[in-house]
């Protein structure tokens, strides 16, 4: 066991940023792991924004690979790294997903959406009434994307990690949290090579295996679409830092109570729900979804 934090070659950790106060002889151990600061990873972590609206130019394969490389150095649970991608850039291809995705996907989700407040569902069904958004969605959406990145899991490779991970009816976080690392890192690896990008779930995964031919057994998680945005970049909306972090113990001041959630989803729907109009149409969306 370690005695103090460092990595394989018994260099510290550190987590300071390129203002931090070195001595030289840090800085040159610090050359080898990373050369750019901290501010460089800030900047690319909150320019990046979801864009669902791109362009159909084509993108170099290059940029394609370069993506693809970012993701294959994710964190998974104990390196198992559960992952496969499938890019595709074949018109007919795109167009078969688009469609069992409006026609299957996105039914089923529209009617689980109806069961609640037309103000606490999902930003994307309450714009159903917003004409621009409407011709998206049953149009050609994001099949008109130069490429598609499909992320499958395979979950035997998770078996990688201790088996207690998957024990007393937990779920199969190693899994899940694995692809959702490899797809952060995509995302922000597009966004890093001037890239729009979309993260969309995959609910009932069947349909879009047999489009693709992905063996039963492995786990049709999201498509991503990526190419260059076709809306003007638009501000991300996070909740403030202080909001989330607890210092030493669990602040119960920051537990929400129901009310409290509810209220919490309400506000956050105000928020987000513009900056989600905006990603598809590059505007705000129709006041009341176009019920007015
Ligand atoms: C697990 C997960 C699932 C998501 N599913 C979808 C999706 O199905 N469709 C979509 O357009 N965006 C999806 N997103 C993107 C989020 O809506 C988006 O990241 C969030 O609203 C913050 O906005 P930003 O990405 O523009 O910063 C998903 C993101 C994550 C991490």
């Amino acid at each position: 066991m370690r005695k103090t934090g460092g990595d394989h070659k018994g260099r510290p950790y550190n987590g300071r940023s390129s203002h931090a106060q070195r001595t030289d002889t840090e800085t040159a151990m610090d050359q080898r792991n990373f050369t750019g600061d901290y501010d460089t990873l800030l900047e690319l972590v909150k320019t990046r924004v979801s864009v669902r609206n791109l362009k159909p130019d084509p993108i170099p394969d290059d940029y394609v690979t370069r993506i693809l490389e970012i993701g294959r150095w994710a964190m998974s649970g104990a390196n198992g790294q559960p992952w496969d991608f499938v890019v595709v850039k074949d018109a007919a291809i795109k167009k078969e997903l688009f469609r069992v995705y409006a026609e299957e996907n996105n039914d089923f989700i529209y009617w689980m959406e109806q069961q609640r407040d037309f103000k606490l569902r999902h930003p994307s069904f309450q714009m159903t009434h917003d004409e621009a958004l409407q011709k998206q969605r049953t149009g050609v959406g994001w099949s008109i994307a130069p490429v598609l990145i499909v992320i499958l899991g395979d979950g035997r490779r998770q078996w990688a990690t201790v088996q207690g991970a998957h024990t007393f009816g937990r779920d199969q976080s190693h899994l899940t949290d694995g692809l959702a690392n490899t797809a952060m890192m995509m995302h922000l690896a597009a966004g890093a090579l001037g890239l729009g990008s979309q993260h969309v779930t995959i609910h009932i995964q069947e349909p879009f295996k047999r489009v693709l031919g992905v063996p039963d057994l492995l786990t049709f998680s999201l498509i991503m679409p990526i190419g260059y945005p076709a809306v003007p970049p638009k501000e991300g909306v996070r909740r403030p830092l202080d909001d989330m972090v607890h210092h030493e113990t669990f602040d119960m001041s920051k537990y929400l109570t129901n009310e409290q959630v509810l209220k919490y989803l309400y506000g956050l729907r105000e928020k987000t729900v513009p900056v989600y109009s905006h990603s598809y149409t590059g505007r705000p969306p129709v006041p009341d979804g176009g019920k007015a």
